[in-house]
């Protein structure tokens, strides 16, 4: 879409950002769940996006740092989400740009993967794929068909690994 530029969050659009999830999602869950991201080790400032369209905050991304565990090895991984479109912008475009950035950035940073929690439709669009493909599985309460994963570098994810979130995501699912 055209006028959209999607850059890293500054301080000063932390307020701006909880409106777009505000408005986005039913309650306030995942304003909460990004706030207690912030004060956390998974945090990276260079990995939340957010979409502005005319000066203001119109979408949001978060990667967040995950652990990823395959028998005794383990790496940090990043887990996209949340994210949000405020709705009168909606189906536009601003959803694609910002998850095709989020993956530019992982890739840029030298992550190996990516997983996400939602619809899988929508992100297979980008590269993901269901996790059942790798026999992923993670520690949320969730079905596995609802998430997906997408590798950086080729192999990574191997085979029956285990993605755990930080116990802020187990508020949200
Ligand atoms: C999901 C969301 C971020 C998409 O943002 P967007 O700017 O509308 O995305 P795009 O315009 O790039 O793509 C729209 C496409 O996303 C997909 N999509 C959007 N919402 C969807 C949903 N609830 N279920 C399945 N697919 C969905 C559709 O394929 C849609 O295509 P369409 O416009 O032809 O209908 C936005 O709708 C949103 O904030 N939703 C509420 C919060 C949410 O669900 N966040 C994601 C959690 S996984």
């Amino acid at each position: 879409m055209q006028g959209i530029t999607v850059r890293k969050e500054e301080v000063s659009d932390i307020k701006a950002i909880d409106v777009v999830h505000m408005s986005a999602f039913e309650g306030d869950q995942e304003v909460g769940l990004i706030d207690s991201l912030r004060k956390s080790s998974s945090f990276m400032p260079d990995l939340s996006l957010v979409a502005e369209f005319k000066n203001r905050i119109v979408g949001h991304v978060l990667l967040s740092r995950v652990r990823f565990q395959r028998g005794a090895d383990g790496m940090d991984i990043l887990a996209l989400g949340p994210m949000a479109v405020v709705p009168s912008q909606s189906h536009r475009g601003i959803g694609s740009q910002l998850v095709k950035a989020a993956v530019d950035a992982a890739t840029e940073q030298g992550f190996a993967a990516i997983v996400v929690v939602g619809h899988p439709e929508f992100y297979q669009k980008f590269g993901f794929s269901p996790a059942s493909r790798w026999g992923l599985h993670c520690n949320l309460p969730v079905p596995d068909e609802i998430v997906s994963a997408i590798e950086l570098k080729p192999g990574a994810l191997g085979s029956d690994g285990h993605v755990i979130f930080p116990s802020q995501f187990e508020k949200v699912y």
